[in-house]
């Protein structure tokens, strides 16, 4: 029957033309659903003279067989496809070069510290802690700097309001702290506390590394750094061993007998007689030039008492640089807020 081929021919284009499943079935429907084509056809054999009923009932048979498989192999065609476009969208390049894990590293300023508390631990000092929220009095008060004192403008900070941590006022003037020497007072009380019932106190030797913070901003200071600060104190702890102390640690930490260490006199509240300590590298791009990198002097008799000391029997020599500094000389950087930026181009480079 030339019109049942045709069905078969149209259906077959139809199936074909369509690209996607949904429109595959709406094309079945055209043919094979209930107001379909050849639907149309299976119903008008009952109009048929019986004698042409049954052959033209089997043709029509062969030819929904034929238009069903084209269906079939059109629905596998097309799951195929799809199949092939999930493949193509989730490959994975297994030959491309791993991303790796990227390994992180300590801060150079916190490798500076380290090294110092290596060095410091070696000739019998202990690390010592304390609040970056200090109280006024440890911060000044107890470091020989009363309220108006002038040194006090060098010093300017963050004052904070909050419950009190020394002493019994509800509310106590605190601030963050500006220098690491109220460290200082609070490991002096401590070890008097632990050794006051003997007659004779052993030697207190400590150092005290961490942050700092004051109202400077620029090349050479941030409003936030550190300071590693050493105290020792004894019974006869004079101003011979501060040198030796300080001249062997730097030229330590520098790894270099190549370093000439000066001591200028200066002023701070809490030490008589005061000091500078400068350096210069006798070798490299500063050579002979002398660089300001700490300052020290003999604890003042009035912050040994403030600690809980005797100043009639104990001495002691205290110090405070700045590890910013000495990594910056160490490896050669000349701008400070290089540290505090947070750039791993530049962070990367120490480890
Ligand atoms: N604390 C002082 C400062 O921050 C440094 C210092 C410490 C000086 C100990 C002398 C002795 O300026």
């Amino acid at each position: 029957m030339d019109n049942l081929d045709q069905l078969v021919i149209s259906a077959t284009a139809d199936f074909a033309a369509a690209t996607e499943p949904a429109r595959l079935e709406d094309a079945k429907a055209r043919y094979l659903g209930k107001d379909g084509s050849l639907t149309a056809l299976l119903k008008g054999l009952g109009k048929l003279p019986a004698e042409e009923r049954k052959s033209a009932g089997a043709a029509i048979n062969v030819a929904k067989e034929r238009i069903e498989s084209a269906l079939t192999a059109r629905r596998d065609a097309l799951k195929n496809t799809q199949l092939e476009a999930q493949l193509a969208a989730e490959a994975l390049d297994v030959t491309l070069p791993g991303r790796g894990i990227s390994r992180g590293g300590l801060h150079p300023v916190i490798k500076s510290l380290d090294r110092v508390e290596q060095l410091f631990r070696s000739i019998g000092f202990e690390v010592a802690d304390g609040p970056e929220i200090e109280t006024d009095w440890h911060n000044f008060t107890a470091l020989n700097t009363p309220e108006n004192h002038p040194a006090r403008s060098m010093h300017d900070t963050f004052y904070l309001q909050g419950p009190s941590e020394h002493g019994g006022k509800v509310e106590e003037d605190v601030l963050l702290r500006t220098h690491t020497s109220p460290v200082q007072v609070r490991a002096m009380l401590d070890h008097v506390e632990r050794h006051k019932h003997l007659e004779t106190m052993p030697e207190l030797r400590v150092i005290c590394p961490g942050r700092v913070y004051r109202v400077d901003s620029d090349a050479t200071h941030s409003p936030m750094f550190h300071q590693v600060e050493g105290l020792w104190i004894g019974e006869n702890v004079s101003f011979a061993d501060l040198k030796g102390v300080v001249a062997d640690f730097l030229r330590r930490f520098f790894e270099s007998d190549d370093l000439k260490v000066r001591f200028r006199p200066s002023f701070f509240p809490f030490t008589e007689p005061s000091a500078e300590i400068d350096v210069a590298f006798m070798s490299g791009s500063l050579e002979g030039r002398w660089l300001e990198i700490a300052g020290c002097g003999m604890v003042h008799p009035n912050v040994l008492r403030f600690g809980g000391f005797d100043p009639e029997k104990y001495t002691g020599f205290a110090f405070g640089m700045g590890p910013d500094r000495l990594t910056m000389l160490r490896y050669g950087i000349n701008d400070l807020r290089l540290f505090f930026e947070g750039d791993l181009r530049f962070l990367s480079q120490f480890n």
